[in-house]
């Protein structure tokens, strides 16, 4: 059962046991896989929300519609060679694993997720992003307070985060922190396309008010679902335990998608929403 009041109150709702054991089996063994083969040749790609330097690479600006892995800057040594095992190297894999890996793409569209985001007033949902968090043990980064409509904006806002746990998440390896009734505050900034790179907007000049924040932690399997302006953040990850996790963020198919926003697809991939290949092989016959 949704509690969808609740979500429109707090900014955010705890969902336990959406994916199950297998389904999360499934996604990190890929996940895995992919940051294996991953081979970056010269330039290490790095993902560092801290310093925000990636947001200049053509490697990130981008890998929109594609599967991209990102180092954790701590993985690299100063020679900029890996210092741990490729797949804990990685801070993320995006940004459209849910459009070109047939796992994510079957399991992102898996009916109970289609019927949570339905539950919590989406009405004709496109899956615009993906990311898988490996957050890895002693490396993985920490996320400063954001809210995703910066990154990912529509007019009107529409975008919903859903994020789940592949590993029990808890203070010591990273978890979420939110701020009940946070996302009633106006949108700060704005992520976008500027010359060949990228820069922010200033929308409000008022800091994110994240005074009352809580810590998130829950079980493996368990989905947080925010919206629009909820801030969110997370720490860095000093545990000896992973914090795997999935991010699959949702806009609504009629807001206007500015053509200046970060993240930006080719005409040949479009956005589809929830229903699956099945589904829409169905329908045309
Ligand atoms: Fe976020």
């Amino acid at each position: 059962m949704i509690n969808a009041a609740r979500f429109h109150n707090d900014g955010f709702l705890v969902v336990p046991g959406v994916l199950d054991a297998a389904q999360m089996a499934t996604l990190r063994a890929r996940a895995e896989a992919i940051a294996r083969d991953f081979d970056p040749g010269d330039d290490q790609p790095v993902f560092d929300p801290a310093s925000a330097k990636h947001a200049q690479d053509r490697w990130f600006l981008e890998s929109g519609d594609e599967i991209r892995c990102f180092y954790e800057s701590e993985a690299l040594d100063e020679q900029g060679r890996r210092r741990v095992p490729a797949e804990q190297a990685v801070n993320k894999i995006g940004h459209a694993l849910h459009d070109l890996d047939q796992d994510f793409a079957r399991i992102s569209r898996s009916p109970k997720l289609a019927a949570i985001a339905q539950a919590l007033g989406m009405r004709d949902p496109r899956l615009l992003q993906s990311m898988y968090i490996f957050k890895s043990p002693g490396i993985g980064g920490e996320v400063p307070w954001h809210q995703d409509a910066t990154f990912l904006y529509t007019d009107p806002i529409t975008v919903l985060g859903l994020w789940i746990a592949l590993d029990d998440a808890d203070r010591h390896n990273g978890c979420l922190w939110m701020v009940p009734g946070g996302h009633r505050q106006s949108l700060k900034q704005r992520f976008v396309r500027h010359g060949e790179g990228t820069r922010f907007i200033t929308l409000d000049d008022a800091p994110l008010d994240a005074r009352g924040a809580v810590l998130i932690e829950v079980e493996v399997g368990t989905l947080v679902a925010f919206p629009r302006k909820a801030p969110h953040r997370s720490d860095p990850n000093r545990s000896d335990r992973a914090r795997h996790a999935y991010a699959l963020h949702l806009i609504e198919a009629d807001a206007f998608y500015p053509e200046d926003n970060w993240l930006r697809r080719r005409p040949e991939r479009p956005l589809r929403g929830f229903a699956t290949e099945a589904d829409s092989e169905e329908t045309q016959s």
